[in-house]
């Protein structure tokens, strides 16, 4: 596996970049806006194809590189389905996993830091966000956190991982780059209490400053830097659930489910539908491509779906893209 542990002095954030092999699909786990040119020149370099950018929670201290990753790769952006970040393409939910080619890691939701904290897990590490750090824990005070749910999470769930799963955490103010679990148990600090209750009194009792950066970062992170549907060319070729519906029915249109197949199985397919999933779409659309054929012989007209809009839209582009109307 090609793994980098990539850092942000200004923050003291962590982003990880992960693939399985040169030439081959990448994943980036919390990018910092300020550094997206450093990543791509990284992409570049490596001969790697960023598929998906991640984000374990809202983050607090930093602008998030997801818009901008976006924008510039036509990546999908990954968050959990608690968050209230408005723009993210595929929404994940305990138990599911964030997938590439030849890596999957395994979706936790881990709330208390915020209530929209997730982590990421693969057989021998877990990207833990700000939920567990090295030799601390996320403060609990601010984004709906919650000291409860934060040993909850910490307890019930991340200690449960293997003594020698490795530990990646989001920040690190001291410049330990990665502990495991063992290490954690036994030497973190905050993690010598035998009650969610004891956990609390010390989360509420830290008293820390508020992030330098939180009344700029937060709402910049809501809206992930800049809003794809306010786009005029999106804007007007987007339909409601009632001009789709009935465009459904037509025998012109081909309707195409952007999802992957993880989300159809969850959340339900549609009957009739073309499953072409987003990251398999610029194969379709290209020069002897299924869709690109069907679009230029049988002059058929696409509709996508892919459940809240951002992969429709960089399709819709791409589309144009390849000279299809
Ligand atoms: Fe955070």
């Amino acid at each position: 596996m090609l793994f980098r542990q990539l850092f942000d002095h200004t923050s003291s954030t962590y982003t990880y970049l992960l693939a399985s092999r040169k030439g081959g699909e990448a994943l980036l786990i919390d990018p910092v806006l300020e550094h997206c040119g450093r990543y791509l020149k990284l992409l570049h370099e490596l001969d790697l194809k960023l598929v998906k950018a991640a984000d374990t929670h809202c983050h607090a201290d930093h602008i998030t590189g997801l818009g901008k990753l976006r924008d510039t790769t036509r990546c999908i952006t990954v968050m959990g389905d608690m968050t209230e970040v408005d723009l993210v393409s595929m929404r994940l939910r305990e138990g599911d996993t964030v997938d590439l080619e030849n890596i999957s890691l395994k979706v936790l939701y881990t709330p208390g830091h915020t209530d929209d904290s997730y982590c990421f897990a693969m057989q021998d590490r877990i990207f833990t966000g700000d939920t567990l750090l090295i030799r601390g824990t996320g403060r609990t005070d601010f984004q709906n956190g919650d000291p409860r749910a934060a040993y909850e999470s910490l307890f019930k769930k991340l200690l449960k991982f293997p003594d020698e799963t490795f530990v990646y955490p989001g920040h690190d103010y001291k410049g330990d780059t990665v502990s495991t679990i063992a290490e954690e148990r036994l030497f973190n600090p905050r993690l010598q209490v035998s009650s969610a209750d004891e956990y609390a009194e010390i989360m509420e009792n830290l008293k820390l400053p508020n992030p330098k950066m939180m009344d700029v970062a937060v709402p910049a992170n809501l809206t992930i830097g800049r809003d794809i549907k306010n786009d005029p060319e999106i804007i007007a070729a987007t339909l409601d659930t009632k001009s789709a519906k009935a465009k459904y029915h037509s025998k012109n249109i081909l309707f195409i489910d952007l999802r992957e197949p993880k989300e159809r199985t969850r959340d339900g397919s549609i009957p009739g539908a073309l499953h072409i999933p987003y990251l398999e779409l610029k194969n379709s659309l290209s020069k002897g491509g299924i869709l690109n054929i069907m679009v230029t012989s049988e002059e058929k007209e696409i509709l996508f779906f892919c459940a809240y809009g951002e992969r429709s839209a960089l399709a819709l582009k791409e589309a144009q893209e390849f000279g299809l109307e």
